[in-house]
Parts: C-alpha cells; sequence; structure tokens
C-alpha cells in the first residue's frame, strides 16, 4: 500500500502543521533535509504515496533532491508536492520542469491541503495504471506478432500451403486465358481490343497470413481457402466502361464459372471515390487427380479509374504524411472528374463509329 507521506523540511514548525493535518490519512514520514529526505525514499520507494519536498534546506536542497530522484527514475514512481513560500513563485516553471506536480504554498490551509495531495495521488495512480495497461497491451501486441511470425514461418514451409499456392496461380492462368482468348476473338472480329493490359499477383504469404488474422481466423491452409477470396488477384485495365461491363458479362457466362460475388464501384463509387468492378469467381482448375474450384478475385478498371486507385493507395500508405481533408477532398473531385471523362471519352467513341458505320452505307 502507498500510504505514507513523507514531508521533508528543514522548518520544524512547517514539518509539524503539515503532519497534524495530514497524520489522519496517512502515516507521516519526515525529513530535516535531503539526505535524510532520500534515505527514507530509498526505504519505503515503494509504499511512499507523495513527496512533499522544500526547496531550501541544508546538506542537500530540493533541486538536487529531485535531480536525484530523476536520476534513480522515482520522479515517475512518486508525485512530488513542493512547499514554497511567496519567494519561491518564480522558481516554480523549473520545479515543473523537473517533474514536480503541484505546489503547496505557505501558509498551509488544512482542507487545500489536504485536497491538493488527494487529488495528486489519485491523479498519479490513475496515470501510472494507464500507462502499466499501455505497457501491457504493447507486449501483448509484441507477443502475438511473435507468435505470427513463428506460425507464418512454419506454415510457408509447409507442402499443403506450397500446393495451394500452386493452384491460385494456376487460377490466375486459367483466368488470365479466358480473357486472351475473348481479347484475340474480338481484335479478329471488331478489329478493336476489350481491353488494354492485364496484371496479377498472388497474395503474400505475409498479407495472406495479416489478414487472417484481421479476420479473427487462425493461421491455417483451411482458412486461407475458406475465408479468404482475394489470395488470387487478376486486375483488367480496359478502354472504356462499357468494355468492362462486357467483358464481365462474357466471363460470367461462361458455364464453368461460379460468380461468387459482384461489387460494382463504378455504379455505386466508394465514398472516397474509388471506382472498379470487382467480381469473385470460383474458376476449376485441372490437376493429375482431381478438379478443383479455386477463387480468384478480378478486378476490372479503365485506364483513368486505374491511375486514380493507384495513385491514392500509394497516397494512403505514405508515411509521415496525414490524409487532410483537404486531401480526401480534393482526391474525391479527381475521381468525380474521372467518372466523367471515360463517360465523355466513350461518347467520342461511339459518334466516330455511328461516323464510320454511316459513311460505310
Ligand atoms: P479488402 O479487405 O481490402 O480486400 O476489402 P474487401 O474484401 O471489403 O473488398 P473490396 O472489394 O472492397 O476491395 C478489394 C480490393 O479492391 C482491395 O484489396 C483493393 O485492392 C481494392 N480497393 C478497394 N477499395 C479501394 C480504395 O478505396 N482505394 C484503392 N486504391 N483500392 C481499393
Ligand atoms: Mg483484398
Amino acid at each position: 500500500m502507498q500510504s505514507r507521506i513523507l514531508v521533508a523540511d528543514d522548518a520544524e514548525i512547517n514539518r509539524e502543521l503539515l503532519c497534524n493535518m495530514l497524520k489522519d490519512e496517512y502515516v507521516i514520514e519526515m525529513a530535516e533535509d535531503g539526505e535524510q529526505a532520500l534515505v527514507k525514499l530509498e526505504k519505503y520507494q515503494n509504499e511512499t504515496a507523495a513527496l512533499l519536498l522544500d526547496l531550501q534546506m541544508p546538506k542537500m536542497n530540493g533541486y538536487d533532491v529531485l535531480a536525484e530522484m530523476k536520476k534513480k527514475g522515482w520522479v515517475k514512481q512518486i508525485p512530488v508536492l513542493i512547499i514554497s513560500g511567496e519567494e519561491a513563485v518564480e522558481a516554480e516553471k523549473q520545479c515543473f520542469e523537473l517533474g514536480v506536480l503541484d505546489f503547496i504554498r505557505k501558509p498551509f490551509n488544512a482542507s487545500v491541503v489536504k485536497t491538493r495531495i488527494r487529488n495528486t495521488v489519485e491523479l498519479f495512480a490513475y496515470k501510472n495504471l494507464l500507462e502499466q495497461e499501455v505497457e501491457r497491451q504493447t507486449q501483448t501486441l509484441k507477443k502475438q506478432e511473435q507468435i505470427i511470425e513463428i506460425q507464418a514461418e512454419q506454415l510457408k514451409k509447409e507442402n499443403s500451403f506450397n500446393n495451394l499456392m500452386m493452384q491460385y496461380r494456376c487460377a490466375i492462368m486459367e483466368v488470365e486465358t479466358k480473357l486472351k482468348v475473348l481479347n484475340e476473338e474480338f481484335s479478329q472480329e471488331y478489329n478493336r481490343n476489350p481491353f488494354e493490359s492485364i496484371s496479377s499477383r498472388l497474395k503474400s504469404p505475409e498479407s495472406i497470413f495479416e489478414k487472417l488474422i484481421r479476420k479473427g481466423f487462425p493461421i491455417t491452409v483451411k482458412n486461407v481457402e475458406k475465408h479468404l477470396a482475394d489470395v488470387a488477384g487478376v486486375r483488367v485495365i480496359c478502354s472504356f466502361p462499357d468494355d468492362i461491363y462486357r467483358l464481365a458479362e462474357l466471363i460470367c457466362g461462361q458455364d464453368d464459372i461460379v460468380v461468387l460475388e459482384e461489387k460494382d464501384y463504378i455504379k455505386y463509387p466508394k465514398d472516397n471515390g474509388y471506382r472498379s468492378l470487382h467480381l469473385i469467381l470460383d474458376i476449376p482448375i485441372f490437376l493429375s487427380n482431381e478438379k478443383k474450384y479455386m477463387k480468384v478475385e478480378v478486378q476490372f478498371r479503365t485506364i483513368a479509374m486505374d491511375f486514380w486507385a493507384s495513385l491514392e493507395h500509394k497516397l494512403k500508405y505514405k508515411k509521415d504524411v496525414e490524409n487532410t481533408e483537404e486531401i480526401v477532398a480534393k482526391l474525391k473531385a479527381c475521381a468525380d472528374s474521372i467518372g466523367l471523362l471515360d463517360y465523355q471519352m466513350q461518347e467520342i467513341r461511339d459518334q466516330i463509329d455511328n461516323d464510320k458505320a454511316e459513311h460505310k452505307r
């Protein structure tokens, strides 16, 4: 229990006055100079609820006591209140800098002194409790991170995990092939390409594990398959919005594909302005001894939407730069302009196509 109050003052009258005011609530220890104060602090380190410290004392003054306490790390452990006369007012700033919490001024008023000490002790205890809680949580987080790292390392060595990654790579190839087939056909028949480029990525093991943990699932190969839909990702960049819908429709209509989910962020952009068409497809891959359905996330975007999304992604993860309201608003405005631009370009293309058709007639 931190039930002791140490009164360090060379004037006996001050020690007596303070002792009388506080002895009902606390056990009072007294020191006549700085050296004695340090000896008592050492002895009752863990039981001292507060130190009432005079600045002018023989042998070792109050500042030296504070400096010594700071050195030993006691300032964080024991709240200090300075017993001060009128003359000490200028010294207050310096005291605060040394970690002092409050002042008790002469002449002493019993109820003010009691309240000040009680408040300081309570606040100090509360602050310490909070700090301990934060420290405890930080340690827990660190431990969790270490556990994840160990689990992740183990899984990376496991055959079943590497097999699964191989299967996702195959699923990506299947989706890419289907898209390329459509591209071939279109360029042959209509002399134009439905998309500009495709890129794909397999989610990194670290990113997979992080997402599983974030969603609250233990790291197992089964959970990767069951709970993550974006381990295999394909991004298709088109010139015009209607190419996106045509391609998506053609892919979804293929009879070996199951559409698990569709999110149309083009018709319904996200609040930040993000636009893309997302599909989660279940697509079969044919292995030597089985046919297996794998999930693939396909994102369709126009060139302009992709430009915006890559930029926004980069900015979002830029350290040291706060995503201020201003930046958020500007990004949203850009996204809206881009959305408009896409449709204006599409209109121009339609007009040119119509003119061409009429010319032919
Ligand atoms: P994630 O947990 O991020 O995968 O989100 P989700 O499972 O709710 O799916 P959603 O369809 O919203 O997003 C899937 C992917 O689209 C993300 O992983 C990003 O690659 C991309 N995406 C979604 N929202 C944004 C965005 O606001 N900005 C950018 N740059 N990309 C986004
Ligand atoms: Mg994702």
